[in-house]
């Protein structure tokens, strides 16, 4: 068993999952500024601290994706890396500098942080790090995603990999296929697909080493404006029927984006993806909001109230928890 294979498989075996804290600053305000709670330094480090200091972070979390901001940050006398690792999870860092359009397109786009990359892996594995995230995104629409957008996004997805895996880490590739969009669940797996597969064709010829990288997908939803929708179960079917049929079988595991579904509907499909999973693939969470939502929430309305916060979190990393071993039920969302 490979070093790197060791590394994924401790984030996301035995009911582990990967906690996403890696909101970019422009994106964690927009979430304060949405509880009415104001986006500066200390206030960004007193919620995630209180997240990375919870229970559920030695039982639930085996992995934490930061943002290059927390990840230079400490409490008290630790580093935030310290204080995750001290949990027993890994901490991971987001190295994608961010979605810009595609040259030749009008609307889509491509992910940078490229140049320079080699240099701030090796930065960032001396901070802590021992994972990575890069995500790529995609349109759904008559047009979209276009051929440019699966090659361009795949291309610059297997050539971070390949430098992660230079530089000993896991590197998590996220190739998000938006729900935006009136377009059926059929449709989203025909392009998650055909995402996916590209994704793989590139890093195979980037080298990379499978059994060292963790996949983060979408799963195979309707478009948020549908106007009919699958039920949950036939959720379930596609994306197992999606990963069975484009992830090579090297890979150890699968940690699904939550993508803007609530917090209960991304456990609940978690739940029956794992009730249906016939595949050797290990399929987890690496949610933000649906881990972070309502603690978020509760933290804003007393953010010295750390217990009831943690309490809040505890809970939803618990849910999601037994959703990666398929065992949650609606009757446990009752918090007493
Ligand atoms: O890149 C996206 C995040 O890491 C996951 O966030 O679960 O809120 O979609 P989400």
């Amino acid at each position: 068993m490979s070093e790197l294979n060791k590394i994924a498989l401790k984030i996301i075996l035995s009911g582990k999952g990967i906690l996403a804290a890696d909101e970019s600053t422009g994106t964690m305000t927009k979430r304060l500024d949405a509880v009415n709670v104001k986006s500066n330094e200390d206030n960004r480090l007193n919620f995630r601290n209180t997240l990375f200091t919870s229970e559920s972070m030695r039982t639930c979390i085996g992995g934490v994706i930061l943002y290059d901001e927390t990840i230079r940050q400490s409490f008290g006398s630790k580093t935030i890396p310290e204080i995750i690792s001290d949990s027993g999870a890994l901490p991971g860092i987001k190295v994608d500098t961010g979605a810009k359009v595609l040259a030749g397109s009008t609307y889509e786009k491509i992910t940078e942080g490229l140049d320079g990359l080699r240099e701030r892996l090796k930065e960032y594995y001396k901070l802590g790090a021992r994972f990575t995230k890069w995500r790529g995104v995609y349109s759904i629409s008559d047009k979209f995603p276009s051929k440019l957008s699966i090659y361009s996004n795949a291309h610059a997805l297997a050539r971070y990999a390949a430098l992660v895996q230079e530089c000993d880490m896991v590197p998590i590739v996220e190739p998000e296929v938006l729900m935006d969009g009136n377009h059926s669940a059929k449709v989203c797996y025909e392009k998650t697909s055909e995402v996916i597969k590209k994704c793989f064709e590139e890093l195979i010829l980037n080298k990379v080493d499978l059994t060292g990288v963790i996949l983060k997908p979408n799963m195979i939803l309707d478009g948020n404006s549908a106007t009919s929708k699958v039920s949950n179960d036939q959720i379930a079917k596609l994306t197992l029927k999606c990963l069975e049929e484009s992830v090579p079988k090297e890979v150890p595991g699968v940690a699904f984006l939550s993508g803007g579904q609530s917090e209960i509907e991304a456990t609940e499909n978690l739940n029956l993806i794992n009730k249906a999973n016939k595949t050797k693939f290990i399929m987890t969470y690496s949610y933000g909001r649906a881990l972070q939502q309502s603690a978020l929430k509760y933290w804003s309305k007393d953010i010295e109230d750390t217990t009831g916060t943690q309490k809040v979190f505890n809970h939803r990393a618990k849910m999601c928890s037994l959703a990666a071993q398929g065992k949650w039920s609606k009757d446990l969302e009752i918090q007493s």
